[in-house]
């Protein structure tokens, strides 16, 4: 399957998956098509260069609408016919018009272990809740915020000695591992949804 990324920032999770790709540890993809920002500033856009990925830089303008924005992220991608959209770090929140012309086919990873803390800064809230564990979680978009079906979660123990950035750092850890390994799962359809449960055919525990 051919798969297009979208990011807002650093992109490590961008890379962790082109990094298994090109080392061929991503059994079901076929293709890293492209790498998508909607900031021209993304650090991650030079990441996906040196790699030898395409890389495109669609910015909202002011006056434009959500909807005019999405139309315009729908068509620029359609040219690359990927199978898969993953959300990695991608700051913004898809409507109903981008949603409908990628229904199912849209996975995003959020650090941490869904459905609590959701939105921004979920390690920090998690942090400052004073939580045991927290971790993340890779699940399929829908148009509720960080609510679609989970395909995978890693938990993530905090230690009495961590501080808000090494329990940050500690869960990117498995972020890395988790979202590379949903890709796979994804591409290879080793899966099924049943209501909002995704049966995994290789149950990971
Ligand atoms: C990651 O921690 C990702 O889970 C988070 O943004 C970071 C991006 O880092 N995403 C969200 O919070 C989405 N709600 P990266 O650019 O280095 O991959």
């Amino acid at each position: 399957m051919k798969v297009g990324i979208f990011i807002s920032g650093t992109g490590t999770n961008m890379v962790a998956v082109c990094r298994n790709f090109l080392d061929r540890k991503l059994d079901g993809v076929e293709e890293i098509s492209f790498v998508l920002s909607d900031k021209r500033s993304a650090p991650g856009l030079e990441k996906a260069e040196a790699m030898g990925i395409k890389t495109i830089v669609l910015l909202k303008r002011k006056e434009q609408t959500r909807e005019d924005y999405e139309a315009e992220l729908l068509k620029a991608i359609e040219p690359y016919d990927v199978g898969l959209l993953v959300l990695a770090g991608f700051m913004k929140v898809l409507g109903n018009r981008f949603l409908e012309g990628f229904c199912g086919r849209i996975i995003n990873i959020h650090p941490s272990l869904l459905p609590s803390f959701k939105g921004v800064n979920a390690q920090s809230q998690a942090f400052e809740y004073g939580v045991k564990v927290s971790g993340c979680t890779v699940h399929f978009v829908d148009s509720t915020l960080d609510g679609g079906p989970i395909i995978l979660q890693q938990p993530v123990f905090r230690k009495n000695d961590d501080t808000d950035d090494t329990f940050r750092a500690r869960i990117l850890e498995q972020e890395h591992i988790l979202l590379s390994k949903a890709v796979s799962i994804v591409c290879k359809g080793d899966y099924k949804i049943c209501g909002r449960y995704v049966v995994l055919n290789q149950e990971e525990l």
